[in-house]
């Protein structure tokens, strides 16, 4: 934390704004052109709509459009910005970076060369980019060389998945810009705490020139879990020697946590993740007893305990116990309270939007701001945790606390009037956009006062090319 007149300084999330494209499938008409049961999406995996973008929009207009509403809400001028990082794994280029498509459209309103002092990069590590984003413009602030300057950190995806993988009903496409500061009217984060864990794996991703990801979906379900176990044990070994938490007899650092915020590539992985990190942590406490007591059956252990993922995923046995064992633990009058009071507002807003990637944790942060504070609880001084995975894999956890100002932007959050009047897609509208058959002037809605993309030159010499306008 940085030092002045004797004071110590916070840096933090001072402002967020969210862009949602409009268009969305709905995931009943979409289990029936499947033919899935619509309740394994709706209940299985926790997803209602799915937002899609039109044939004129890619990750950088949806990053340029929540950048402007921030800086348009704030009144700030491209002189109060002192970096502006992209976070995304939906690159549109091997070299050029997203942050200068995002300078370039932000300069149409403006002014030319408006932020010529602005410093940035993209970053990418599949979808926890974004938090890693975060933590170095935090340092930055926290070093002392922001002069005075916020940090605008944008994560902006497209989760694409390909038509009739077992990924496509997990798909959600937008952007959210975080305001950071020194005086953050939000969230100040929690310093010397944040931890990560990292591991080369092969879980989900998308070679060079391919437009959709290679995915295995239940090794991806369980590295997301041990990955970010990992960082949380790391975490939790910080919090506990810098003294941040201090715990006595019988009592977990989770019971010190407020609110905790998972990485959701669907909504009901947040509650598989807490149900695991849960289990981890209450198994060593006096609580656990009477859990297992009411839960009637002992926790299982696969045949291999130190195996690979691969081997306890094909310990065909220990799985359908795990299963049973999470789902009673899950039904527990213990796991329902820290379920409703910690995680389940985070979970609202991404379920009618679906996977972000790299936004996906941070839409669940302004959705339990929102629903928190709609059930009346003054947020003032609450602790809340990140627990941040992107494939590949690394996670990454950290926390911060909810600052006293926070209600001044948390009362005008109604995430509904934020994504505007929306356009349900039939099947064939989304599998013609999907699939590329509809070139970028097809654009089904007008996109009034938004930036759209108007060409992509194709010509050897200016081959990919992006032209921006903003619509007026
Ligand atoms: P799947 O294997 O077809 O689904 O695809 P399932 O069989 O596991 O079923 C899902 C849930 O629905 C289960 O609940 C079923 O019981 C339930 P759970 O056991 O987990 O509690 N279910 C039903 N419920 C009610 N009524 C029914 C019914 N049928 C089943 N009739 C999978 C699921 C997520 C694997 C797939 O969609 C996929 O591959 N998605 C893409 C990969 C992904 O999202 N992985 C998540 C972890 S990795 C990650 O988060 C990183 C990522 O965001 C990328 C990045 O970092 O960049 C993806």
């Amino acid at each position: 934390m940085r030092v002045k007149d004797g004071l110590l300084m916070a840096a933090g999330i001072d402002d967020i704004a969210v862009y949602i494209p409009r268009l969305f499938v709905d995931a009943a008409d979409f289990a029936s052109a499947r033919g899935l049961d619509p309740a394994k999406l709706q209940k299985g995996l926790g997803i209602s709509q799915m937002a899609m973008v039109d044939t004129n929009q890619d990750p950088a207009c949806l990053a340029a459009n929540a950048c402007l509403k921030i800086m348009q809400k704030n009144n700030l001028s491209p002189d109060d910005i002192g970096r502006l990082y992209v976070a995304t794994e939906s690159a549109l280029d091997e070299s050029k970076a997203m942050n200068s498509y995002v300078i370039g459209m932000l300069e149409q309103v403006y002014g030319s060369e408006s932020f010529e002092h602005c410093g940035g990069i993209e970053t990418k590590f599949a979808c926890v980019s974004g938090s890693y984003a975060l933590y170095d413009n935090t340092n930055w602030i926290r070093a002392g060389e922001a002069e005075n300057k916020h940090a605008l950190v944008v994560v902006s995806d497209i989760a694409k998945y390909d038509l009739g993988s077992s990924g496509e009903m997990t798909q959600g496409a937008g952007a959210v810009a975080m305001l950071l500061n020194d005086h953050p009217r939000l969230l100040a984060f929690d310093p010397k705490v944040t931890a990560t864990s990292i591991k080369d794996e092969y879980d989900f991703y998308r070679p060079i020139g391919k437009e959709t990801p290679i995915v295995h979906g239940q090794y991806s379900n369980l590295l997301y879990l041990i990955q970010v176990k990992k960082a949380l044990d790391a975490y939790k070994k910080k919090v506990l020697s810098t003294g941040l938490i201090k715990l006595k007899e019988g009592e977990s650092f989770l019971d010190y946590i407020d609110y905790l915020n998972m990485h959701l590539p669907y909504s009901n992985m947040g509650k598989k993740a807490l149900a695991y990190l849960v289990r981890h942590e209450w198994r060593t406490l006096p609580r656990w007893k009477k859990i297992i007591e009411k839960i009637g059956m002992e926790e299982p252990s696969p045949k291999d305990p130190r195996g690979t993922i691969e081997s306890i995923l094909a310990d065909a046995d220990f799985m359908a116990k795990d299963h049973q064992f999470t789902k009673l633990l899950t039904n527990t009058e213990e796991f329902q309270e820290i379920y409703e009071a910690k995680l389940a507002s985070s979970l609202i807003a991404p379920k009618m939007i679906g996977n972000l990637y790299t936004a996906s944790l941070y839409l669940g942060f302004r959705s339990s701001l929102e629903f928190e504070y709609q059930k009346g609880v003054d947020l003032a001084g609450k602790r809340i945790g990140f627990g941040s995975y992107g494939s590949g894999s690394s996670a990454m956890v950290f926390s911060g606390v909810i600052q006293p100002e926070y209600e001044s932007i948390v009362k005008e959050m109604n995430i509904e009037t934020e994504i505007g009047p929306r356009k349900k897609l039939s099947l064939e509208e989304y599998e013609s956009i999907h699939e590329n058959k509809l070139s970028l002037n097809q654009n089904i809605l007008d996109g009034k006062k938004e930036f759209v993309l108007v060409d992509v030159a194709t010509n050897p010499e200016f081959r990919g090319q992006r032209r921006y306008v903003f619509n007026e």
